[in-house]
């Protein structure tokens, strides 16, 4: 049992009840912590409804990452030290999104680095004098940093360069006993996947190739960002742990593989065809 009693908790990414912060502030205070929530100022009534007289939150402030005095006066009006800092935003203009990357505007390019990388470090710089030794930060990145996505498009670049800075963060802090970690995240139905094209579809299709035959879920999720913030993780940064029913691991698509196993050589069982004794 993870006891994260006395530990206080910093999340930003809540827009709505599927938003994967909001999985992992509930996971947070089910093991204990209090949690203090930034949120951008377009959800503030949706924030204020899903909120409301929830005894584990301690404070609420509005935080626009792209604003350096936003993320100032959110520090200046959220009190005291804290344990955990969790980042899960990500943004990049819809006609990014909708385009080849090769047609991307440079404007597009940096609003979606400048909202889903460098706020991390905008964050990690205003929250690091208030972070308790034995503190952890976590960011969520997703497989489009490293392979080509559907849709993805330019939020794959500003993935790539979350996941360095990343690794650059838990470098630089990790002589103050603070870690900082990254979870890829498979697909999960939320207001920003709303915005990739064809999500349903990539749904779908992720299911169908995981190991676990299935989707992830914000509980999944949840579930690793606990770990992260626990002392089971206390030896543990810079590193980019994957919660995608294992999608990462495949080379080849389910039906390439069961063809492969049906030209087993004699004497060979297809794996599909063993059973346990
Ligand atoms: N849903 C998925 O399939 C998936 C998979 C892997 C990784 N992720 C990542 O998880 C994180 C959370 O996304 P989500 O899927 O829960 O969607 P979400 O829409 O619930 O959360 C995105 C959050 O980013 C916040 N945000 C955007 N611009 C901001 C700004 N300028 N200032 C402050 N906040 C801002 C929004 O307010 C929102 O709370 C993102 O980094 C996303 O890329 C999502």
């Amino acid at each position: 049992m993870i006891d994260l009693k006395g530990k206080r908790a910093l999340v930003f990414g809540v827009a709505s009840e599927t938003s994967i912060a909001w999985g992992i502030a509930q996971k947070l205070a089910a093991a204990g912590a209090t949690v203090t929530l930034g949120y951008q100022k377009r959800f503030l009534s949706r924030l204020m409804q899903l909120t409301k007289d929830i005894p584990w939150i301690e404070g609420k402030f509005e935080c626009d990452v792209a604003e350096e005095e936003s993320v100032q006066r959110f520090f200046e009006e959220a009190p005291g030290d804290f344990d955990i800092l969790v980042h899960a935003i990500g943004f990049a203009p819809a006609e990014a999104l909708g385009r080849p990357v090769i047609f991307t505007e440079q404007k597009d390019f940096e609003t979606a680095m400048t909202v889903s990388a460098y706020s991390m470090i905008r964050l990690a710089r205003n929250a690091l004098p208030r972070m308790n030794a034995g503190g952890s930060m976590l960011t969520l990145t997703y497989l489009g940093s490293e392979r080509v996505v559907p849709g993805y498009r330019i939020m794959g670049t500003a993935k790539a360069a979350l996941e360095s800075v990343t690794r650059e963060l838990a470098a630089l802090v990790g002589q103050r006993g603070v870690r900082v970690n990254a979870i890829s995240a498979g697909p999960i139905k939320t207001l920003a996947a709303s915005g990739v094209p064809g999500f349903d579809k990539i749904l779908g299709w992720m299911a169908h190739c995981a190991p676990l035959k299935r989707n992830v879920t914000q509980e999944d999720v949840a579930g690793a960002a606990l770990f992260f913030a626990s002392d089971l993780a206390s030896g543990v940064t810079g590193q980019i742990l994957y919660v995608d029913a294992g999608y990462s691991i495949m080379g080849v698509p389910p039906g390439l593989d069961a063809l492969l196993s049906s030209q087993a050589a004699p004497g060979e069982t297809p794996v599909q065809e063993a059973r346990p004794a």
